[in-house]
């Protein structure tokens, strides 16, 4: 097996060598300043294009970006990687250069071999907000950007009023990143919430006053409601009653009589089923919860929401995307309860050949690994840490500010400036 080389590209073992670059560079030595120019010119390309969408203009949106940097060298306090300093420049550049073009492009068609497969929507955060807030009526439990990455990405939570687990779903708004994903298979493919038995033509009725419509189905014997998120995700609310209304969000505007209860589970689109299924049977220990046609349930955990998986075999559309991008699923996560049995499933999945487990990692609130399952899925296993979500912020305003992440704490001005501020009637 041969593997094509690549250029070389930064990365956090060659800090020292590029501290030495930028001290050269700003000595004068203008061979320092184009080794790092070739350095890292293909990265900054890379992260331009996912803006422009046009080879020439991030060509030319990179040249002026190294030109700034290479004037305003001697501003760089080496606070961040030059790498990352760079990053931010090339963005800000391509952000004022699409809106010289008086528009953010999106894609909406992507190739597959000989097909033409239709992206999702880019949408702002204040779409997102509204949907969920005031659309769906869920509180907005934190408002805070995505731990992964050098581009900031708003991570926004809602739930119910308390933020019970079970009850929670987040969103990366892509606005700023302009990156669409494409529905396929080998990934969650709808979110399906929980609301009281009966409650289905309200939300019928209310879903079609806010533009959104809807159509009713039938699973598992239980009555649906299939919708859009307005970035094209689908997502289903199911008729099972399965919460506590007490702990509802009412400020939403929707009673606790009909507001949504939690998570219900997740629809997942594969094309050959079997090993997702030996995945869940016996990585998880996933109970049979029955099938019908195409699909197959099951019931993971013993207690807590949440726990439905239903995989529909799907051999005839293409795969969808697994990256960061607008209307996909990225991951699901799920409540594992404490590190120890955290470390323990870990080990488990690995000793079943699930070996691409990450290692726990500290998201603030919880502490994460994640796996890739058979189905495409792409699976959370988390803790909570015991303040959970009054860890930043007290009961009574959760979501109402604006959460830098600890580990961006000193880019917070730059993540400000970037990220489009959301109308939610209190300061961000
Ligand atoms: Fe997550």
């Amino acid at each position: 097996m041969t593997h094509k080389a690549e250029p070389t590209i930064a990365c956090g073992s060659d800090r020292a060598g590029e501290r030495t670059l930028v001290v050269a560079a700003k000595n004068g030595d203008a061979q320092a300043f184009e080794t790092l120019f070739k350095r890292y010119r293909r990265k900054t390309l890379a992260v331009v294009l996912r803006y422009t969408r046009v080879v020439e203009d991030a060509e030319d949106i990179v040249q002026q970006s190294f030109y700034k940097a290479f004037v305003h060298l001697s501003q760089f306090q080496g606070e961040s990687s030059f790498s990352t300093w760079l990053t931010r420049i090339a963005i800000n550049e391509a952000l004022m250069f699409l809106r010289r073009i008086g528009a953010v492009r999106e894609i909406s068609i992507d190739i597959i071999g000989d097909d033409t497969v239709a992206l999702q929507r880019v949408i702002s955060g204040q779409d997102d907000y509204d949907f969920h807030t005031k659309t769906l009526g869920l509180r907005c439990i934190k408002k805070t950007a995505l731990y992964d990455g050098e581009v900031p990405i708003y991570h926004l939570y809602y739930g119910n009023a308390h933020g019970d687990g079970g009850t929670i779903l987040t969103a990366f708004p892509m606005r700023q990143q302009g990156v669409a994903g494409r529905l396929g298979t080998n990934q969650i493919s709808r979110m399906n919430l929980s609301v009281p038995a009966g409650s289905l033509g309200f939300w019928a009725d209310r879903l079609r006053e806010h533009g959104f419509e809807s159509q009713e189905v039938e699973g598992y014997g239980l009555e649906r409601l299939h919708f859009n998120h307005p970035c094209g995700l689908p997502y289903g609310l199911i008729a099972d009653g399965d919460g506590d209304p007490a702990r509802s969000w009412e400020a939403g505007g929707v009673s606790a009589e009909r507001a949504i209860l939690g998570t219900h589970g997740i629809t997942v689109k594969v094309a050959y089923p079997d090993e997702a299924i030996r995945y869940l049977r016996k990585g998880l220990d996933a109970q049979d919860g029955g099938s019908e046609g195409v699909s197959q349930r099951f019931v993971v955990g013993t207690t807590g929401r949440g726990r439905n998986v239903e995989i529909v075999e799907d051999k005839d559309s293409p795969p969808g995307t697994w990256f960061f991008g607008e209307g996909t699923v990225h991951h699901c996560a799920w409540d594992i309860g404490e590190s120890e049995s955290q470390m323990e499933l870990k080990g488990w999945l690995e000793g079943l050949g699930y070996t691409d487990c990450t290692e726990p990692k500290d998201r603030g609130y919880f502490v994460s690994v994640y796996n890739r399952t058979p189905a495409g899925a792409l699976f959370e296993y988390a803790w909570s840490k015991p303040e959970l979500w009054t860890i930043d912020e007290d009961a009574e305003h959760l979501g109402e500010a604006f959460q830098i992440p600890p580990p961006f704490m000193h880019q917070k001005d730059f993540i400000m400036n970037y990220l489009e501020p959301l109308e939610t009637g209190v300061a961000v």
